[in-house]
């Protein structure tokens, strides 16, 4: 067994541990730093549960090795808010009803985060594309689409649309 030293920013925060080499990146932010807004929904990387950004771009942290992570930076769904304001993908979800158990929703808006990071301006098929390695089981994905247009729409302009309409 051969454990290794890593450091790694996470939500702006400098996180150091040892791991084990076999250690998963979503294991060791759940089980080691208790950042469990992440979840696992399959371990075999077909749910997108677990997806988080890996500088800047999304990864199914179930699919990478803690020890990958050294040296980088990652986001979590704990990093959107900021200063107790929802970031305008969690705004979207509560104003467009697009949960219903939840469980899919970290991963949903951390998918859609880095989709409107390349494209700020996706058509719906775009949306449903960059959501396409996620899956929800309850709600359908007609609200999710508009949660992330209500969000690409603030982002944009964040005049536009009054916080909580
Ligand atoms: Fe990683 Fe399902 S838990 S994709």
């Amino acid at each position: 067994m051969s454990i290794h030293h890593i450091r790694v920013t996470i939500n702006g925060k400098l996180y150091e541990g040892d791991v084990e080499a076999r250690t998963l990146l979503v294991h060791w932010l759940r089980d080691s730093l208790r950042l469990t807004g992440t979840h696992i929904g399959c371990d075999t990387s077909s749910c997108g549960a677990c997806t988080i950004l890996v500088d800047g771009k999304a990864v199914k942290s179930c699919t990478m090795l803690a020890v990958q992570a050294d040296g980088r930076e990652l986001l979590t769904v704990e990093g959107l808010e900021q200063n107790g304001k929802l970031h305008p993908l969690q705004e979207g979800f509560h104003v467009e009803h697009a949960l219903q158990c939840g469980y899919c929703t970290p991963g949903m808006m951390m998918a859609a985060l880095a989709l409107l990071k390349r494209n700020p301006d996706p058509s719906e098929q775009e949306i449903r594309e960059g959501i396409s390695g996620n899956l929800c089981r309850c709600t359908g994905y007609v609200n999710i689409v508009k949660a992330i247009q209500y969000a690409a729409q603030k982002l944009r302009e964040p005049e536009q649309v009054p916080a909580g309409s």
